[in-house]
């Protein structure tokens, strides 16, 4: 069977995008969906390419018991090609996806991870970089809830009143 192909994108690739990748993982894991997907992140910058997740990024993740193994890298024209759905975690990430689409068939691929939010009302889910840890706990309470959003919009289950 084909594996769905999902890629999320922040800026730096070491606080959101990574954390989204290990929380969507989490839920797949949990209830034996692995197999089924192939799931990545990237960063619109190369910045921290080669680096691992933020240490404040990571520690807040362990808490609730994600291990974020990924290191950092860009997200390239090619990941257009790679992937199914590309999933940007804030506006301007999803303003140079969309410049760095070549066709109606790359724009068609985006998403915002807050288009599968189900409890919150975020549009976005905000930098945590410049702040304090109540940013990276909002950061995972985001992604937990649209990361439950997300795996029932790929299975074809109706969207929440947030993405409608
Ligand atoms: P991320 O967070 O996009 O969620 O990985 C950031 C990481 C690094 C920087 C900004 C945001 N930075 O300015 O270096």
């Amino acid at each position: 069977m084909k594996k769905k192909k999902i890629l999320f994108v922040c800026l730096g690739n070491i606080c959101r995008s990574p954390s989204a990748e290990a929380v969507f993982k989490g839920l797949l894991e949990n209830i034996g969906e692995k197999d089924r997907f192939y799931i990545d992140s990237a960063g619109t910058d190369d910045w921290h390419k080669g680096e691992p997740a933020d240490k404040r990024m990571q520690k807040h993740a362990v808490k609730r018991g994600y291990r974020l193994t990924s290191i950092s890298r860009p997200f390239e024209t090619e990941d257009f090609d790679k992937f199914d759905m590309i999933i940007a975690m804030d506006f301007e990430n999803m303003v140079e996806l969309k410049r760095r689409a070549r066709n109606e068939s790359d724009l068609d691929k985006l998403y915002m991870m807050t288009d599968f939010s189900r409890k919150f009302g975020y549009g976005e889910v905000p930098d945590p970089y410049f702040g304090g840890d109540d940013g990276f706990e909002l950061v995972l309470d985001l992604l937990e809830d649209a990361s439950a959003g997300l795996f029932d919009f790929v299975n074809g289950k109706k969207k929440t009143e947030n993405n409608q």
